[in-house]
């Protein structure tokens, strides 16, 4: 269940605007935020906040790629695999996360910290290959940056 807290600030924006679906999005991320994942009390709960049905939310869950109804790690890396980045080396670096996580696409390393998976084109071409970690976006990648990249985020964990 989430806080009490949470709970009533997201009623308060709620109350705000003029039909409480326009927030959804905003709803399921704040729940997911304190889950790790978009749970199935997550889907009730946020469908009772938002007055909508828990399919309604459950539908809208998947066609967002930033929604996840599975269990995540706490970082989850989206490596976009769109005609830039795939021109610009994105099958190595692919391969190389793989290789050096030890996952396959959509799973998540034993530690339960890096889920793999690809996105379309997150508006970083000028800057390809590139992926997503956590929503935050990192270019010009090579091994070496993705080395620190990782380096990092495990010592931040
Ligand atoms: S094609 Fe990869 S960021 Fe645009």
């Amino acid at each position: 269940m989430i806080p009490e807290e949470l709970r009533q600030s997201l009623k308060k924006n709620i109350e705000h605007v003029e039909h409480p679906r326009e927030l959804a999005v905003d709803v399921m991320f704040a729940i997911q935020d304190f889950y790790g994942s978009l749970t199935d009390e997550g889907v009730h709960e946020a469908a009772e906040l938002l007055d909508m049905s828990p399919l309604e939310i459950d539908q809208l869950a998947t066609f967002y790629t930033f929604i996840y109804r599975e269990p995540v790690g706490k970082y989850v890396i989206h490596v976009c695999d769109s005609v830039v980045c795939w021109m610009n080396g994105y099958e190595s670096v692919w391969q190389y996360l793989c290789r050096k996580l030890g996952v396959q696409p959509g799973e998540t390393t034993s530690d339960g910290l890096f889920t793999l998976l690809k996105v379309c084109c997150i508006g970083y071409c000028d800057r390809s290959p590139a992926m997503l970690i956590n929503r935050k976006a990192y270019g010009n990648l090579t091994a070496e940056k993705i080395d620190d990249i990782l380096k990092k985020l495990r010592q931040d964990a």
